[in-house]
């Protein structure tokens, strides 16, 4: 097969789906691997790095689209893309299908098969190849660095002959996947730190990373899936009640909850962000979809009487070369369910959960029973 690594065009996305470890297994398959020049430079792979493992460098993304059978994406394809698909491509990578159904529209037009990698279920087979897993875990770390960035005083405690200066006091808004790698970076930072879920699984983790737990766990708050539901007006309450106080004492709060298909829990309200001292800071990794802070703005910095409110967008892309070499990684794994060893064709077996799971569109038509209109 011939399988095309495209640069990302999308406004500051730094990521590239292949590296020259992917790259290197690719062709030790039998496959012949196109690698668009400059795609990795963002990720601070260098174009030889590429050619050294095996790949071939072409020039701009339309000659890459031409050529390749398969087309390995960060992110969904831009306008440009979508006209450079060919018929019978295989287009892999974190399509957002729920968030833009419209392109669904192109790959049925463009014959085009297209799977969306987040769509993986979170169970142990799918594990190595799961990318929302691998990117917060990157996001979660990069969040809690920024905001402690942002913070003007020292995180840790220190004992000097000036006097000493008291560890600053981190709390983190839920605590799956990017929640538990804030903590854990906060630990390492020397914070005294709190945490948060409405999952009892997730109490004993933050426990486990020497976090102390603050809140309450409402009945039933784990779905059979291992994620958390919305929780009731009265649940709400009561977890703001709890929330308020211990929000007020924080130096730097980091908020990563989310429920899965629904906008994001409002969980810090603008009367806990005016309670906090100045030169506190939030920041709200929920920003994308709907925010656990009221307030905070996808892609800016707000201040609220002297209260920091950052709501970064993309923060796997801050992280590049690292997020990059995961994501690659997760991309391999995963080929390796649709395109065998020295394969002609790919072969798409829809009788595996984790292929009908992911697989979007095929032949002209959508598959995906979610996605069906
Ligand atoms: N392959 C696997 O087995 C695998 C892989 C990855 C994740 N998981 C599991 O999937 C689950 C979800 O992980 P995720 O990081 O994708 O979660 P997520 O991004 O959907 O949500 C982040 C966290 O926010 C929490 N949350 C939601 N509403 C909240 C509220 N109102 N207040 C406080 N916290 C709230 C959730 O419980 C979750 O821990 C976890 O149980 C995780 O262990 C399993």
């Amino acid at each position: 097969m011939i399988i095309g690594v495209p640069k990302e065009r999308r406004e500051a996305e730094a990521r590239v789906a292949a590296t020259p470890d992917t790259v290197q297994r690719y062709v030790k398959e039998g496959h012949r691997v196109l690698v668009e020049r400059g795609a990795g430079v963002g990720a601070a792979i260098p174009d030889a790095e590429f050619e050294a493992a095996g790949a071939r460098l072409v020039d701009g993304g339309e000659a890459l689209y031409g050529e390749a059978e398969v087309v390995l994406k960060v992110q969904r394809p831009v306008e440009e893309e979508l006209a450079w698909l060919r018929e019978g491509q295989l287009l892999v990578g974190m399509l957002d299908p729920h968030m833009h159904r419209e392109q669904l529209e192109a790959y049925v037009a463009r014959r085009v098969t297209a799977f969306a990698l987040e769509l993986l279920p979170r169970t142990t087979r799918a594990q190595a190849m799961d990318v929302l897993s691998s990117q917060a875990n990157v996001a979660g770390y990069r969040a809690m660095l920024e905001a402690m960035t942002a913070y003007r005083r020292v995180v840790p405690m220190m004992m000097t002959a000036a006097g000493t200066i008291a560890a600053a006091k981190v709390f983190v808004v839920g605590a799956g996947v990017a929640g538990l790698q804030a903590i854990a970076t906060a630990r390492r930072m020397g914070a005294v730190v709190t945490a948060t879920d409405v999952r009892p699984a997730a109490k004993q983790e933050i426990e486990s990373l020497g976090a102390r737990f603050v809140g309450f766990i409402p009945e039933d708050a784990a779905t059979a899936g291992g994620y958390a539901r919305p929780l009731t007006p009265e649940e709400q309450r009561k977890q703001r009640e709890i929330l308020a106080d211990h929000i007020r004492g924080q130096d730097i709060v980091v908020t990563t909850a989310q429920v899965p298909g629904r906008r994001a829990p409002r969980i810090v309200t603008a009367e806990m962000v005016r309670g906090m001292r100045p030169g506190a800071v939030i920041l709200d990794m929920a920003v994308e979809t709907g925010g656990n802070v009221e307030g905070s703005r996808p892609g800016e910095t707000v201040e609220v009487e002297g209260v920091t409110i950052l709501g970064p967008r993309n923060l796997p892309s801050r992280v590049a070369p690292t997020a990059s070499r995961l994501y690659a990684r997760n991309l391999y794994n995963f080929l390796q369910l649709v395109v065998k060893r020295d394969a002609e064709a790919v072969s798409i077996d829809t009788a595996d959960e984790l292929v009908a799971a992911t697989l979007l569109t095929r032949d002209g038509a959508v598959v995906h029973e979610n996605f069906k209109s």
